[in-house]
């Protein structure tokens, strides 16, 4: 009898905990409508120039795409003003997380070092690797301590891993200390990638400045020892499609062109990303949307007796007042009609995270948590 006998580090895997779809939680409660604000998607949905050149490309879906995507790197390659060269476009963000992992790190040799809590990918995809995860804690108000984070980092670290802003608290330092932590780094261990994760960037603050004072990528002074990750699955409203992309040191760039699937970016997500790129009344729609629904929310669940964390993204961690519990709360919005997310997964099992919706998905939900906290006060 075939017994699967696969490798220890599978043996104690616990898969990614994604947020529940609107599908299983219709058929679970009977419901004929429900809204989703678990997974940080775009609450606008997907461009109109998304949607056409979807429809334009389908009849192309027989067609393997361009080896390279190169159309893609160079329309990237403008957007930061970088080389196309160093633009690693990849299924998801989360394929350039596993990428990084199996080129540059050995199993059983070298080590990664992020924070706890911190988005999952990182330290399940390391262990599925066979490497030594080092895992340094927040500070209590969530924010990073980069001298404890670099303290970790010895001859054997390869990778460090930054979420900026963070998820899931949206906290978001400024871009002059994780440049610090890079030349830190640099000093300390040549050999060891910084990665900064930027899904969360483009809704940085209320400005084009504040933006600037976070990301890494504004401006032409990324240290050469950092990859940045961006994704489309957020501001740009592609989760479905799966599309994300490091800007990577020009050497390793290449070699992980080498060692990428050849396909991994589909024709159709391709199209969408270029079409997305052009939509720019689609996104200043979508960031204001978002920034407007942040405070929304923030404002909404501060009268309600909540402790909110003050987030940079596009959601809000928070803490229900007194004794209420965070799992029957999550219950009750789903009874509801409402999907948020409860954050056991992260080791927080009394913070939920909202993401951010319309204005009136955002007044739906501020309505069930104050009717939950009414009958639970
Ligand atoms: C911090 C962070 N990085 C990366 C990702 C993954 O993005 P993608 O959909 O591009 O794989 C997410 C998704 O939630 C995230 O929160």
């Amino acid at each position: 009898m075939y017994r699967s006998p696969v490798r220890e580090a599978i043996l104690g895997l616990k898969a990614y905990v994604p947020g529940k779809s609107i599908a299983e939680i219709k058929e679970k409660y009977g419901l004929a409508q429900v809204i989703k604000m678990a997974s940080n998607e775009n609450p606008l949905g997907a461009s109109p120039l998304v949607c056409e050149a979807l429809r334009r490309a389908a009849p192309l879906s027989f067609r393997y795409p361009q080896g390279g995507n190169p159309r893609l790197t160079a329309a990237l390659g403008r957007l930061h003003d970088v080389p196309a060269a160093r633009i690693v476009v990849g299924n998801g963000s989360d394929e350039i997380i596993d990428l990084l992992l199996r080129v540059l790190l050995v199993p059983g040799k070298h080590s990664l070092a992020c924070f706890a809590p911190c988005f999952s990918i990182y330290p399940i995809q390391g262990q599925i690797c066979g490497v030594e995860v080092r895992r340094q804690p927040l500070r209590e108000d969530f924010s990073f301590d980069f001298d404890a984070l670099l303290r970790l980092v010895d001859e054997s670290t390869r990778l460090v891993f930054v979420t900026t802003p963070d998820n899931p608290s949206g906290f978001c330092p400024p871009r002059a200390d994780v440049e610090r932590l890079a030349a830190g780094l640099a000093r300390k261990a040549p050999d060891c990638l910084l990665v900064v994760d930027e899904a969360y960037m483009d809704f940085m603050g209320d400005t084009a400045a504040d933006e600037c004072a976070a990301s890494l990528l504004a401006g032409h002074c990324l240290p050469d020892n950092v990859a940045v990750l961006r994704t489309f699955s957020k501001s740009w409203g592609l989760a479905g499609l799966r599309l994300g992309y490091a800007v990577l040191p020009p050497a390793l760039a290449e070699y992980c062109w080498r060692a990428r699937l050849p396909f991994s970016v589909n024709l159709l997500a391709e199209e969408a990303a270029l079409a997305a790129l052009e939509d720019m009344a689609f996104r200043e729609a979508t960031l204001r949307t978002v920034r407007e629904g942040r405070r929304q929310l923030a404002e909404g669940l501060a009268a309600a007796g909540c402790t909110v964390w003050p987030s940079a993204a596009n959601f809000i961690m928070f803490r229900l007042p007194g004794e209420a519990q965070a799992g029957a709360c999550v219950e009750h919005l789903l009874r509801g009609g409402l999907i948020i997310r409860p954050l056991n997964s992260y080791d927080l099992p009394d913070h939920l995270r909202v993401s951010v919706g319309t204005p009136e998905e955002n007044a739906r939900f501020l309505r069930l948590v104050r009717e939950f906290l009414g009958e639970n006060a």
